[in-house]
């Protein structure tokens, strides 16, 4: 529900228009006081008329109009907003944004409001993919905007490709989920990393393990919800990236290592979820490897211990590990706790059903440095992610008074 909450909608102009009146009643229908706003160019797809009489509200098109209310519009609707969405957001809106132009109402009302902007973009393939909208959304990211993923199918343009906006209902669900969450954690840094690395053997081989990167992305999906500014460092994975975090792709234990190693120092809380391969080849071959003798060995050497390496530099930054167990669970999960110097350890035993990698259930202890361990039952990923928070939360709090 969203009783009570204003929700400004940015309508730019691009045949997916049509798609954001569905958006507008879902959100109605939710009980939002829906506040639309066109440019010229979206009233040329849509007319205002369409969305004042599903809004219930009147549709702001022109900067000077005359204005209904005694106050200036742009910033009456920029400080009611508790979120702003941008939809479909053109390449146009996002340029403009990002550099700092407001020469609409649209583009004025963003730069005048502090509430969360949401761009759902969506163009043509080609138009999207150009490196300078891909900078812009970048450099947007990077200053806490959120972008929601454009989805892949047949255009209006009749190519087929990505740059296609997504479900209405997928949209409500970001925006409704991004007004109600709590911000327990707004202004906080978070740096997750997730997913299993790939160590190559040869060209077409390489060592890998089960890590899915559900209960990583979790934990980050979570913590963005709840304000955090949330950066995942990602081995391979199949998952959405999660509404609002940035994500940095690596394949290997050394590139998370080093891409971990660049980012740490402007993160408060530091997530080690990933499954990193304990050893690499000690000889990656530049071929494939052929079949030859009956036996084959290949010699590993040991990765870097990013959880371990960060231990010796975290300073006073929260560093938080898992320890996925097949056996001795709690006695294998302490020492780790002390030699990695983790403020918290999540021991999960994989071998319980419903645990572990791979499935949308985790059954999870925290144990904490004081030898306290809290002991949970079957929870989904996200439940767990938001357990994990909290104890992060409350250690944060426990340093800060
Ligand atoms: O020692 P073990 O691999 O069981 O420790 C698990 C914890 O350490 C996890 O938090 C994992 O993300 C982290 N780790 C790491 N780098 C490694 C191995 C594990 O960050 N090379």
């Amino acid at each position: 529900m969203l009783e009570g909450k204003t929700v400004v909608v940015g309508v730019c102009g691009g045949i997916a228009a049509y798609k954001v009146v569905e958006v507008v009643s879902r959100l109605k229908k939710l009980n939002a006081d829906v506040n639309v706003i066109m440019t010229e160019n979206a009233a040329k797809f849509v007319t205002p008329l369409t969305f004042r009489s599903i809004a219930h509200n009147p549709v702001i098109t022109d900067m000077f109009d005359e204005p209904k209310e005694w106050d200036i519009q742009h910033i009456s609707l920029a400080t009611k907003a508790d979120v702003i969405v941008v939809a479909p957001a053109t390449a146009n809106i996002i340029g403009k944004v990002a550099n700092g132009i407001a020469d609409d109402m649209l583009s004025t009302t963003i730069m005048a409001s502090k509430a969360p902007v949401v761009f759902v973009p969506a163009m043509n393939t080609n138009m999207y993919e150009n490196p300078i909208v891909q900078d812009n959304i970048k450099k947007l990211s990077e200053r806490g905007y959120i972008f929601l993923e454009t989805e892949t199918g047949r255009m209006a343009c009749g190519t087929v490709g990505r740059g296609r906006l997504p479900e209405p209902s997928a949209i409500v669900e970001s925006v409704s989920e991004l007004v109600c969450s709590k911000c327990d954690l707004k202004d906080l840094k978070v740096l997750i990393t997730a997913g299993p690395t790939q160590e190559p053997i040869d060209p077409v081989r390489f060592i890998s393990n089960k890590s899915s990167g559900k209960m990583g992305y979790a934990i980050a999906a979570q913590a963005s919800k709840r304000g955090a500014k949330v950066k995942i460092i990602s081995g391979p994975v199949n998952l959405k990236t999660p509404c609002g975090v940035e994500v940095i792709g690596v394949k290997t234990a050394h590139e998370m290592f080093s891409e971990v190693m660049k980012s740490y120092e402007d993160f408060d809380v530091l997530i080690m979820v990933a499954a990193v391969a304990d050893y690499k080849c000690a000889n990656t071959s530049d071929k494939k490897i052929k079949k030859k003798d009956d036996n084959l060995t290949i010699e590993l050497v040991k990765n870097p211990d990013i959880a371990k390496e960060l231990g010796k530099v975290k300073g006073n930054r929260i560093l938080v590990g898992f320890s996925a167990e097949t056996n001795d669970l709690i006695n294998n999960a302490c020492e780790k706790l002390t030699s990695k110097n983790l403020d918290l350890i999540i021991a999960n035993d994989v071998t319980q059903e419903g645990a572990g990698f791979e499935t949308d259930t985790n059954i999870i202890k925290i144990i904490k440095r004081d030898g306290n361990i809290l002991d949970f039952p079957i929870m989904s990923k996200t439940e767990v992610g938001d357990r994990i928070l909290d104890e992060v939360l409350a250690l944060l709090r426990k340093d800060y008074y």
